[in-house]
């Protein structure tokens, strides 16, 4: 366990902010969260982070951050159809996706290239391309700070849903995840129902690195590269309307994109409405709306916090004047 008084966060959030924490904890052993308890870290105000690819700071932040970077990947079981990985919750994501694809297992190949760790892809229950995280999760493994006590939680009672999960809803801030165990197929089977996707494959010749290769391809041509420019992704979630309300925005807007949800409403694509609205490619300052995709608010340098968040302030309430939508962020913004 390392612990970094005032340390900065700069290279803890791939929104690229710099601000400082009290005590950033840093976490590289399972055995090391006993030695929290008796420190009674989680008695203080604290926040618990993976990768930080899913989070907005505001302000420096007045208490303890404690960082998961535990590693490893256990085969728990296999059969001929599937095997069981438990995975640590400190690992990379695309570390454990390209463990996947190494070992020819499939079914998370169009989740590669998304920034963060194990542990957050469980709570925020990452997606793309037609897959999400809840569709190869087996269960989940952790410490519930309150009571103390493990707790196992399989798919089933996570309460999965779009970009959520119980531990960003119900048990919002009082689990430590420490394992997510995933169910891989060992049969060769692919999701290929996100059109953009399909359209870019020769069908009749696919495996696993052919497929994860375009998928690459697809991801990099809309999103940037966090090695390279400041972003948590998408910074708001796709909205849902009502069948009525949608009938009305088509008469303004004939070309909408809209999906079906399985409660019988529509599903819109933020990222068009912020473009129909004029916000792509505009920048204030260091904050921006990324030029290929405008669901991605990007930081080009030096951008605050509070810059970004002003951004997106404006979108919201210009998305609400010309469409009669709230968009909700994706991202956790952190005050
Ligand atoms: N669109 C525009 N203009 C834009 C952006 C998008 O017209 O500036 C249109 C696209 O042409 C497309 C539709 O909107 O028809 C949807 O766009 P896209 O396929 O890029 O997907 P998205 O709904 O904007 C979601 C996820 C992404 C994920 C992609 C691919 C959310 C909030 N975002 O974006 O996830 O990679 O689908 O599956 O659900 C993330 O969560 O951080 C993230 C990047």
């Amino acid at each position: 366990m390392e612990i970094l008084p005032k340390a900065s966060l700069l290279d803890y959030n791939t929104f690229k902010i710099d601000v400082s924490c009290q005590q950033l904890i840093i976490i590289e052993e399972e055995s090391e969260i006993t030695s929290l308890f008796k420190a009674k870290v989680f008695e203080e105000k604290h926040f618990i982070i993976g990768g930080g690819s899913n989070l907005l700071f505001v302000n420096d932040y007045d208490a303890n951050i404690i960082h998961i970077r535990t590693k490893g990947i256990e085969t728990v079981e296999e059969d001929s159809d599937f095997v069981y990985l438990r995975v640590a919750a400190g690992m990379v994501w695309n570390d454990f996706v390209d463990y996947c694809l190494s070992n020819q297992y499939y079914g998370i190949e169009n989740l590669i290239g998304i920034p963060g760790c194990v542990g957050s892809s469980a709570v925020q229950n990452v997606g793309a391309y037609g897959v999400e995280a809840k569709d190869l999760i087996y269960q989940v493994e952790g410490y519930n700070i309150r009571t103390k006590n493990d707790f196992v939680l399989y798919n089933a009672d996570c309460e999965f849903s779009y970009r959520s999960s119980i531990f960003k809803t119900k048990l919002k801030n009082q689990c430590l995840i420490v394992n997510v165990v995933f169910r891989l197929s060992k049969k060769e089977t692919y999701n290929l129902e996100y059109e953009a996707l399909r359209s870019r494959l020769d069908e009749s010749d696919l495996s696993l690195q052919y497929v994860s290769e375009m998928v690459l391809e697809l991801r990099n041509s809309k999103l940037p590269d966090i090695s390279e420019i400041g972003s948590a992704g998408s910074f708001f979630k796709n909205p849902i309307v009502s069948n009525q309300h949608l009938r009305q925005l088509l008469q303004l807007y004939p070309n909408l994109i809209h999906y079906d949800t399985d409660d019988g409403n529509k599903k819109l694509a933020a990222g068009q409405l912020i473009d129909l609205a004029g916000w792509k490619g505009v920048r204030d300052g260091d904050a921006g709306v990324y030029p290929l995709q405008a669901l991605v608010l990007v930081n080009y340098g030096k951008a605050t916090g509070k810059e970004i968040l002003d951004l997106a302030k404006k979108i919201q309430q210009d998305i609400l004047e010309k469409f009669n939508i709230n968009l909700e962020p994706e991202v956790n913004i952190i005050q």
